[in-house]
């Protein structure tokens, strides 16, 4: 098949987790991508990206700063890894020089921001993929499968619990800004993203929020190891931060959550939380429930219903026609999984050369991107009314957020983006 020629654009972390999957995916001889660039304006990274792109891929990606040095290239399509402020800007360019965009969460910086990129997404009919990682995980396809063949019957509550994080950085300085998006935008699109996978559109929310750690501490700054490092790539990164800062994004929220369903969620996201971690994620029917393991563990779901739990292969006999999509299922081992066994690195590159292989089918026009960018915008826009609500005290709709009839708490984002 003819290879998509495609740019990393965004060479940090994330951008480097990127290659590993797309390396992932070559090795599994399902890529349609050729990688011609890695851009970014810090050249270190740009090069480094690039020097383990030879390695992974047999072959050196470009190096450039900036899209105008990339458009001799033949550039096909952009997959944007860029820290959140820049995820809008560098959409709309690459929609308007005639690129397909995949772009990491979350969508756009501000519902604005996201508004802003549906419009040209809708202009120019290109293809805009948003990166949501956590719903590829096999147990969630298979809880989801579960879901829609009745096996707890109607969703009637879901409990959404996660914590932890203490008064430690979370990755970067910049998860901690409120103008660069916080922690409650960064990690809550990927729970409003599940939550609204499993049990459709969230239409109103009412929350309490707070800023509970002020201060935070990243101690890779002061020579001590890392304590918040996915796949193990930041820490390079995070030695040149600074020990202790000033974070200025909210912390936490603990909200109740109405669904057009007419289910409705307990969510708490405390990022501050210090002693025993959180987590649970529960869905209540009207026949049963599920208690569902944390994304990326490859733990298996645990099923209660008519007086029986079960946490094991049986749960497949109720899904018959289940099957994964032929990158998931090359790549981790199976088209029918309810559990896996893999470490975290590994994990995360596979669902990251799904998330290729899904936006190289919809480039070829197989279908439309799962999560597009109306559905990316929604994700922002479910976090936002939360911070919304929670700066306000007033019940906020979803509807109005995206709409962008109720603002406040992202007015002074705007206006640092000029927009
Ligand atoms: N899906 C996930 O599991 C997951 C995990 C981590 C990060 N992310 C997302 O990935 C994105 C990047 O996060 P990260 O952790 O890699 O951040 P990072 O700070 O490690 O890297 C960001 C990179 O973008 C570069 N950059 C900034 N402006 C640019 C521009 N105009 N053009 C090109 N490059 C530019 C920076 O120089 C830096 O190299 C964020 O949106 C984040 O939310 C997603």
């Amino acid at each position: 098949m003819p290879q998509i020629p495609l740019a990393i654009v965004g060479c940090g972390g994330m951008g480097h987790r990127h290659l590993f999957g797309l390396a992932e995916l070559q090795r599994a001889g399902l890529s349609p991508f050729e990688l011609v660039a890695a851009c970014d304006p810090v050249t270190d990274n740009a090069n480094s990206l690039a020097d383990e792109a030879a390695t992974l891929l047999g072959k050196r990606p470009t190096v450039v700063a900036n899209y105008d040095e990339m458009a001799a290239l033949g550039i096909a399509a952009v997959d944007i890894t860029t820290t959140p402020r820049f995820h809008h800007t560098l959409t709309v360019d690459a929609l308007q020089r005639g690129w397909h965009v995949m772009v990491e969460k979350p969508a756009g910086l501000t519902v604005r921001a996201c508004n802003q990129m549906r419009t040209v997404a809708r202009d120019t009919g290109l293809v805009v993929s948003v990166a949501e990682n956590y719903r590829r995980d096999p147990v969630n396809r298979l809880a989801k499968a579960l879901l829609d063949a009745g096996a707890i019957g109607t969703p009637r509550f879901m409990i959404h619990h996660s914590g932890g994080g203490s008064d430690r950085m979370t990755i970067s300085v910049w998860r901690h800004q409120k103008d660069q998006s916080g922690v409650l935008l960064d990690v809550g699109v990927h729970y409003a993203d599940m939550m609204e996978y499993f049990l459709g559109e969230i239409t109103s929310v009412y929350a309490q929020m707070r800023l509970h750690e002020p201060i935070r501490y990243n101690p890779a700054g002061e020579g001590k190891e890392p304590t918040s490092n996915p796949a193990g790539v930041y820490g390079k990164w995070q030695r040149q931060m600074p020990a202790r800062f000033e974070a200025t994004a909210d912390d936490a929220v603990y909200a109740t959550l109405n669904f057009a369903s007419g289910a409705v969620a307990q969510y708490i996201e405390d990022h501050a939380m210090h002693g025993q971690g959180l987590w649970s994620r529960q869905i209540h029917g009207s026949k049963g429930s599920f208690d569902l393991p944390n994304d990326r563990s490859g733990r298996p779901i645990r099923m209660t219903a008519n007086g029986e739990t079960v946490d094991d292969g049986r749960l497949l006999d109720l899904v018959p026609d289940f099957r994964l999509d032929e990158a998931t299922s090359a790549l981790f081992g199976g088209d029918r999984l309810w559990r896996y066994d893999f470490p975290f690195e590994q994990t995360d590159r596979k669902l990251l050369a799904v998330e290729y292989a899904e936006f190289g089918e919809a480039i070829a026009g197989q279908h439309p991107a799962e999560v597009d960018i109306e559905q990316g915008s929604r994700s922002v826009a479910v976090s936002y009314a939360l911070m919304e609500s929670g700066q306000s005290g007033q019940i906020v709709n979803v509807a109005d957020v995206l709409a962008e009839q109720i603002g406040d708490y992202q007015a002074s984002i705007n206006v640092s983006l000029g927009i």
